[in-house]
């Protein structure tokens, strides 16, 4: 009956990119509004203590200045699940830049100029900044995120160590690193009869709509939270941020429509990073390699406004069999700003440093790295024992080593020299969970034969307009361009964010599920004499999913040249093989792959947040100090997939691509310094210095 080519795994480009190069997309802080007020936030220069007084009168003093809001005056909000939401409500300062007042004025720049002069006195108090493993206020947190248990431990993985034949127990670190979105936070807000407006970059308007709701004491359906066009997220823009608030607040306390935009280096404060993390990773195993003990031990920080606590180890609960494995994670409360999630919270710094013990491993037993993982591939889950929905982690690394050309890699490390350069090649396995959300759709059919597809969906970049097109043409036997997808805007219903990976994996079986309901109404003709919506809500087919271990699974392979005088590390090939369900549009597809990579090279040669402890800040907080991988960094980076088919996981049989890419890649190139230089690396990023020192 088909009459046009399936949409669902053509590389369709983005269907609003022309409206994006153009300048016709409008972001979050682009609407055009009357009697639009400008916020700019003012900013903590302590790091713990309390706020004696805000000279409010000395702005009000300046050119164009509307109003000031601090905690003596804005407006009292109703306790949130997310403490660092309730801005300006009390006088304690809990970290260097939290926000201390909101200026609010005619232009940006006379806000900009009064926060910037206004005076604040504090009472400074000692503060404590720094992480360490052997910091007296380490404690097990009574879970880790977003819901796993603490710790876990089958068998006796002390004793198993002990009588282990080859031994690796070493410590790895991760340091801080800022999620930077291209777009900064933004936010409009609007107060009118009918209840708050708002224009928000986020990854997701059902999640803010229902915070901000909660935290004004509004009805659901006072509240509208419109997400159409965003410049990425990686995670600083899963929940409400302080931004979205703050703009609510002063437009519901001057009366007109206020914006609230961050700068680059207040993202670097008020938005969320990746906790450093500190991990030993203990492998017993026997002469062949095969793994008798696992014990990962994840230290990592949180603030005391919020606890978050980074699943670190939890990695290491899926990847591997071994007949003892233990994980424990440990947090400690500093007077820091609260770190959020960034691309593969958890599984980025874990496999770092599980993915780097396992090359260790592998070498101490001389075997090669890819048979390591083979014999100790596990055939359910490691310490539960569920089934796995699907596991392809072997076929990746063969496709892998059979692309990257393995099989000619000399084992021995530091003995390949061109020029300057020492030269070496890694590997790593990836993975990362793979869930489905509860999520509503409606699916439309006009009289002249085109439909429409509403869903609270985010696109943040990712493609998801263009994949819901995709899939909703599919499931209409439509053309893509009779179908028109509308997304971010909280009045479509419930959606999942764009998030953990289960964006398109959500978003994806509501829509299905309302085409399918749509056509089964429409006449022969396929043209209704009237309008026809249904409504699809997937909260009771997500339910009813087995209990499986759903996971995607990848294998990362990288090339590196290592400049014997200086330690610069160049890395002029990456490639990547992943096993992540369906592949709705390989043309986006291999873009977040490729992104995500990317990412992963930023992570092991470049990132890091350093922490000032005299001021208790991080001082690299701007594109001068912090480096994030440009153009000139990379070589090339190819991503592929194997055709994977699991019907355990949503109708499409999507897995989700976000964050997958970036996991185990810094491993991959740390593991190939290794083979270039014979000297291991521990403990990122791998800049000149620490390969020098
Ligand atoms: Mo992603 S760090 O789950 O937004």
């Amino acid at each position: 009956m088909r009459t046009v080519p399936a949409a669902v795994g053509a590389p369709v480009s983005r269907v609003e990119g022309p409206a994006k190069v153009t300048g016709a997309a409008r972001y979050s802080g682009e609407i055009p509004l009357g009697q639009m007020a400008y916020g700019w936030v003012a900013q903590a220069s302590i790091a713990r203590g309390q706020i004696d007084s805000v000279d409010a009168a000395a702005a009000l003093g300046m050119p164009g200045v509307i109003g000031v809001l601090t905690y003596e005056n804005a407006p009292r909000l109703t306790a949130a699940a997310d403490d660092e939401l309730l801005v300006l409500q009390h006088n304690r300062v809990r970290y260097r830049g939290q926000v201390v007042a909101l200026v609010v004025a005619g232009t940006l720049e006379q806000a900009r100029a009064a926060a910037e002069a206004l005076p604040v006195s504090y009472a400074a108090e000692p503060h404590d900044v720094i992480l360490r493993a052997d910091h007296p206020g380490m404690y097990a947190p009574g879970h880790v995120n977003p819901n796993y248990v603490t710790d876990t431990a089958t068998g006796d993985v002390e004793a198993a160590l002990t009588g282990a034949a080859v031994q690796v127990d070493e410590t790895y670190s991760t340091p801080a690193e800022h999620n930077n979105p291209m777009e900064p936070h933004a936010a409009i807000a609007r107060w009118d009869d009918d209840g708050l407006t708002v224009w928000d970059s986020n990854q997701g308007p059902t999640l803010v709509h229902r915070t901000l709701a909660t935290l004004f004491g509004l009805e659901a359906s006072a509240v509208r939270v419109i997400t159409e066009h965003v410049g990425g997220g990686f995670g600083a823009k899963g929940s409400a941020r302080p931004h979205t608030v703050l703009a609510a607040m002063a437009a519901r306390t001057f009366g007109r429509p206020v914006r609230v935009t961050f700068s680059r280096q207040q993202q670097f404060c008020l938005v969320g990073y990746r906790t450093p993390t500190i991990q030993q990773v203990r492998l017993g195993a026997d002469a062949d390699g095969r793994l008798v003990a696992l014990d990962h031990l994840a230290y990592s920080q949180t603030s005391t406004v919020v606890e978050f606590a980074e699943q670190t180890a939890v990695i290491s609960r899926v990847m591997y069999a071994s007949p003892s494995l233990r994980t424990r994670h440990r947090l400690v409360a500093l007077d820091v700003p609260t770190p959020r999630w960034m691309r593969a919270p958890g599984e980025a710094p874990g496999s770092f440093a599980l993915e780097c013990a396992m090359d260790e491993l592998a070498d101490a037993c001389g075997i090669d790295p890819i048979e390591l993982r083979v014999c100790n591939e596990p055939a359910v889950e490691p310490e539960g024992g569920r089934q796995f929905s699907s596991r392809h982690l072997l076929d990746c690394l063969a496709e892998g080593a059979r692309r990257f050309g393995w099989a000619d890699r000399d084992p021995r490390p530091g003995v390949r020299r061109d020029g300057r350069w020492l030269t070496g090649t890694g590997v790593a396995s990836s993975t990362y969970p793979a869930r489905s959300m509860a999520s509503t759709a409606t699916a439309s059919a006009w009289p002249d034969g085109s439909y429409e597809i509403t869903i609270a969906a985010a696109d943040i970049g990712q493609g998801a307009r263009t994949a819901i097109t995709q899939v909703a043409a599919d499931e209409l036997g439509a053309d893509i361009a009779q179908v028109t997808a509308r997304i971010g805007d909280s009045g479509y219903g419930p959606a999942m964010i764009a998030g953990g990976s289960m964006g398109m994996a959500s978003w994806s079986w509501a829509v299905a599920k309302a085409c399918r309901q749509l056509r089964a109404q429409l006449p022969a003709s396929l043209r209704p004499a009237e309008t026809i919506t249904v409504r699809a809500d997937t909260t009771s087919d997500v339910a009813a999913l087995p209990d499986l271990l759903r996971h995607s699974f990848g294998a990362q392979f990288a090339e590196v040249r290592v400049d014997v005088d200086t330690g610069e590390i160049r890395v002029p090939r990456m490639l990547g093989v992943f096993a992540a369900g369906r592949i709705l549009n390989p043309k986006t597809a291999r873009s977040q792959l490729i992104g995500g990579m990317t990412m992963g090279l930023s992570m092991a040669l470049h990132e890091e947040s350093i922490m000032d402890a005299q001021f208790g800040d991080y001082v690299n907080h701007d594109f001068a100090g912090y480096h994030i991988a440009a153009h000139a960094d990379i070589g090339a980076i190819e991503a592929h997939w194997i055709e994977e088919s699991d019907g355990q996981l949503n109708p499409l049989g999507v897995k989700g691509l976000g964050e997958i890419g970036i996991v185990g890649a810094a491993a991959a190139i740390a593991n190939a310094v290794w083979h270039a230089t014979a000297r291991r690396q521990r403990h990122l990023p791998l800049i000149p210095a620490r390969i020098l020192s």
